[in-house]
């Protein structure tokens, strides 16, 4: 699909989010391993949160629609079936570094692929501690999906991670239910803690020490009644996009603000954004609330070392938010960015490059100077949702309308993302 976008005098109104995208995906796999009927509200519309289901129904899962709420039959500890075909995360990573977790204790032999970028993201960061675990884990050049999960009776490990990857840590964390003792991963770096929120709300013991955590293995998981918050990092495109359409003003409701994401928007309050945060409320250790923004001059900044894991996922739309602001943006530290649905790095670059944005590439980063002209353009998202997002909105402060070829690859975390750009952006 391609979408044409126009340039926008303001943006104005209140803005609806999907729910948030990894939390979605852990209620969904650890609700299948529970013992009863979970209840989620506001599960994440976007097509990887789909993937993760559909690879839960295919290993026996009932899971329903009711009243706009999912209703997830968990079948407890041991209840997945075998199924017949490869199980398909389609071009989610979460879903097949999460769930390969719970695979590797299976007493059957699953196999999970994805589609072709899925299949160029390397999987040894999770084929390795799996091993140690016990698991002997087939890939394809040993490194990439399609994986085949020969699973075993799982062995506890103490794991430090040799990447900042909250999809890793889940993992190792998720494989822990299933070994005896208590498994521990250390971080280097401070990743996003969904999956220990998550594991402590359907009643695992789960210990967090600094940059540590110990989940104790075979635990009875309950089924719970949750609600998912707003996805922040589906509310970055909106938040750059009233920083950099002057006059704007916008809400955005019930979004997400974990601590361990939300700094985001500390960085962005530091770089001179116009930000309130209203009506804070916290359901299942998740905090809730809404967020005010009026566009605002924006200074510039640097973003390296554990703030680039932080913002890693918010990077592309950051991208754009430097070439507007007055002294530009300087990201270092950000090598994952290599490996994510696209080689981001490289698809930014190509993006700027035909707005003629000037964009310096390093092997780990990129440094974007700032108060640049953004020049109407055909872009394309590659495949990438991120990076369809993220150039609609450079596209609002171009000087002309410009195309974004295959835009649909918005759908993987935001498909209502054209729809709620137009109620804004009129
Ligand atoms: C995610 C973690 C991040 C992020 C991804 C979702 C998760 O990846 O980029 O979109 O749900 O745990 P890492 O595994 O690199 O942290």
């Amino acid at each position: 699909m391609r979408a044409q976008i126009r340039p926008a005098r303001a943006l104005s109104g209140s803005v609806q989010l999907p729910g948030d995208k990894s939390i979605s995906h852990r209620y969904g796999m650890l609700a299948s391993i529970a013992e009863g009927v979970t209840k989620i509200e506001n599960y994440s519309t976007g097509a990887d949160c789909q993937s993760t289901l559909a690879c839960m129904q295919s290993l026996g899962i009932v899971i329903e629609r009711q009243q706009g709420r999912l209703h997830i039959a968990g079948r407890g500890l041991d209840g997945l079936r075998e199924s017949a075909a490869m199980l398909d995360a389609g071009i989610s990573g979460s879903t097949i570094c999460s769930l390969s977790g719970i695979l590797a204790a299976q007493p059957f032999v699953p196999r999970i692929g994805g589609d072709d970028s899925l299949s160029r993201r390397p999987m040894e960061r999770i084929i390795r501690p799996l091993a140690e675990m016990g698991a002997v884990i087939e890939s394809r050049e040993n490194r990439f999906p399609p994986l085949t999960v020969n699973g075993t009776r799982l062995h506890f490990i103490e794991y430090t991670l040799p990447v900042a990857s909250a999809q890793v840590k889940s993992c190792v964390l998720f494989a822990g239910l299933f070994a005896e003792g208590r498994t521990t991963v250390h971080e280097p770096i401070r990743t996003r803690d969904h999956t220990e929120l998550a594991l402590r709300e359907f009643g695992a013991d789960v210990d967090v020490q600094r940059r540590s955590v110990t989940v104790t293995g075979r635990p009875h998981l309950k089924a719970r009644e949750l609600r998912v918050p707003g996805d922040l990092s589906a509310a970055a495109f909106f938040l750059v996009a009233a920083l950099i359409v002057p006059e704007s003003n916008l809400t955005i409701q019930g979004v997400g603000l974990n601590p361990t994401r939300s700094a985001l928007l500390d960085f962005l309050v530091e770089l001179g954004a116009e930000i309130k945060i209203l009506d804070i409320t916290e359901s299942a250790g998740e905090l809730f609330g809404n967020i005010g923004i009026n566009s605002s001059r924006i200074r510039g900044g640097l973003l390296e070392k554990a703030r680039t894991a932080a913002l890693i996922d918010e990077i592309p739309v950051l991208a754009v938010l430097g070439a507007a602001s007055e002294e530009g943006l300087i990201v270092r530290d950000a090598s994952e960015l290599r490996v994510k649905e696209t080689d981001r790095i490289a698809t930014i670059a190509e993006n700027f490059r035909r707005m003629g944005l000037a964009i310096e590439v390093q092997a780990d980063g990129f440094q974007v100077p700032g108060r640049q002209r953004f020049h109407a353009a055909q872009l394309d998202s590659f495949g990438d949702h991120r990076i369809a997002m993220a150039f609609s909105i450079a596209a609002l402060a171009a000087d002309g309308p410009c195309i974004i070829e295959g835009a649909e690859a918005a759908s993987v975390s935001f498909p209502e993302f054209f729809d709620t750009l137009h109620r804004v952006a009129p």
